[in-house]
C-alpha cells in the first residue's frame, strides 16, 4: 500500500536530504533539562537585539486588518525597497516565504527536468533542495582550501544545460565575499543565470548589486531575516533585470507576502537606527569572537564566524556546548564542510563572552 502512494510522488524528491535546521531552544530544554533563560540560541544567525520597536508597532497596528489579502506583489513594501536601494521598483520582487520563496520561484521559473545548477560548496543547503524538487540536477564543486569559489572548476563545470550558478556573498557558513572579479568572469561565460545570495550583505564591506544594472543575467537575493530582525515574519526580496521581474511575476504564488509581513518590513526599512545598531553589535562581535576563540576562527563579513575545531569533531564540541546552554550550529550537515567546523553566531558582549568561555573549556576534550 505504502509503496504504491510512494508512486505518486515525483522521482526526483527521494534523492533530497531535507533541510536541517539549526536547533530550538526548545530541543535543547527537553534534551539536557536546562532552565530556558539561561539558553541562547546562537545557531541560526538570528538578530540578537529582536526585531526593530518600529516593525512591532507596525505589526500592532496591522493585526486588525488581516482578514483582508494584501497586495499581491506587495507594491508598497516594494516601493519602501526602491527608496531603500535605489533600484526602481521594476528591479524589485519581494517574496515569502523568505529568501527562500524566491529561490523557489525561481527553480520553479528557470528548470526543466534534467536542467543543471552549480553549486560552489560548503554552501547555504537550500539551493539544493529547491533545484532538486524542481527537476534540477545540481553539480557541486568544491571551493578552494580557503572557501574562496574556485571559478575554473564553475566554468569545467557549466553545460549546455546550466539555468543558474549559486552564488553566496559573504557564503554561509565561511563568511567570506565573492570578490567582484569572478562574479563578472562567472556572468559572462556562463549561459545560465548567476543567483548572488547578499543574507548577509547588511554586515558586510561591499555589496555585488551593482552588478544587476550592468549584467542581463545577474539576480540578487536579500532577506529581512537577519540585519532587520524579523526571520519569523519571513521576508525576503530580489534585484534583478526588469526583464526576468516581468518573467518572475508570471509565475509568482499571488499574495505570497503576508499584510504583518508587509507592514513591518515596511517600518523596519525606516528604523535606521535599529539597523545601523545590530550592524555596529556585529562588527564588534566577530573581532571579539575572532580574537578570542581558542581555535582558527575564519575572517567573516556576516554576522557569524566559522570555526574549525580540529582535531576534535564539530558534533563533539557542540554537544559539550549544547549541555551548557549554549547553541551553535555543526556544519558536518553542509556538503563538503568536513566534520570539524562549527558556525557561531555573533550575539550580545554578554553572550559572546560566555561563548569564548565555553570554547575555552572544550578545549580538552
Ligand atoms: C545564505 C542564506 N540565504 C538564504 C537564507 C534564507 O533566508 P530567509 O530567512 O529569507 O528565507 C539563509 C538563512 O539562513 C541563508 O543563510
Amino acid at each position: 500500500m505504502l509503496l504504491s502512494r510512494l508512486d505518486l510522488i515525483k522521482k526526483e524528491i527521494s534523492s533530497i536530504n531535507e533541510y536541517v535546521p539549526g536547533k530550538s531552544i526548545e530541543d535543547i530544554v527537553r534534551a539536557y533539562g536546562l532552565d530556558p533563560d539561561s539558553v541562547i540560541k546562537l545557531g541560526s544567525n538570528e538578530n540578537p537585539l529582536g526585531p526593530s520597536p518600529m516593525a512591532v508597532d507596525a505589526l500592532i497596528e496591522h493585526a486588525p486588518q488581516v482578514n483582508i489579502y494584501p497586495s499581491a506583489d506587495a507594491s508598497e513594501l516594494v516601493d519602501a525597497l526602491s527608496g531603500h536601494t535605489g533600484f526602481p521598483a521594476h528591479n524589485i520582487v519581494a517574496s515569502g516565504p523568505g529568501m527562500d520563496g524566491l529561490i523557489d520561484g525561481l527553480m520553479r521559473l528557470t528548470i526543466a527536468r534534467g536542467d543543471e545548477v552549480i553549486i560552489p560548496m560548503p554552501t547555504f543547503s537550500y539551493y539544493e533542495i529547491a533545484a532538486r524538487a524542481n527537476g534540477a540536477v545540481p553539480v557541486l564543486v568544491e571551493r578552494n582550501v580557503d572557501y574562496a569559489v574556485d571559478v575554473k572548476a564553475v566554468q569545467d563545470a557549466e553545460s549546455s544545460r546550466t539555468k543558474v550558478v549559486f552564488l553566496c556573498s559573504p557564503n554561509n557558513p565561511s563568511g567570506n565575499l565573492v570578490p567582484v572579479e569572478d562574479v563578472r568572469a562567472i556572468a559572462e561565460f556562463t549561459h545560465g543565470l548567476v543567483f548572488v545570495d547578499e543574507a548577509y550583505v547588511e554586515f558586510a564591506d561591499s555589496s555585488l548589486v551593482h552588478l544587476v544594472n550592468e549584467y542581463d543575467n545577474i539576480i540578487v537575493g536579500r532577506t529581512f531575516s537577519k540585519a532587520f530582525g524579523l526571520a519569523g515574519l519571513r521576508i525576503g526580496y530580489g534585484i534583478m533585470p526588469q526583464w526576468l521581474k516581468s518573467e518572475y511575476m508570471r509565475v509568482a504564488t499571488p499574495f505570497n507576502v503576508s499584510v504583518a509581513a508587509i507592514a513591518a518590513g515596511t517600518s523596519a526599512l525606516s528604523d535606521t537606527e535599529h539597523l545601523t545598531k545590530s550592524i555596529e553589535l556585529v562588527r564588534e562581535g566577530r573581532e571579539f569572537l575572532k580574537e578570542h576563540i581558542p581555535f582558527e576562527v575564519y575572517d567573516s563579513q556576516a554576522n557569524f564566524v566559522m570555526v574549525d575545531v580540529a582535531p576534535l569533531k564539530a558534533r563533539d564540541v557542540c554537544e559539550s556546548l549544547l549541555r551548557k546552554g549554549i547553541i551553535v550550529r555543526d556544519c558536518t550537515s553542509f556538503l563538503g564542510a568536513g566534520d570539524s567546523l562549527v558556525r557561531v553566531t555573533v550575539g550580545t558582549r554578554k553572550q559572546n563572552e560566555r561563548v569564548v568561555e565555553n570554547f575555552g573549556e572544550v578545549q580538552g576534550l
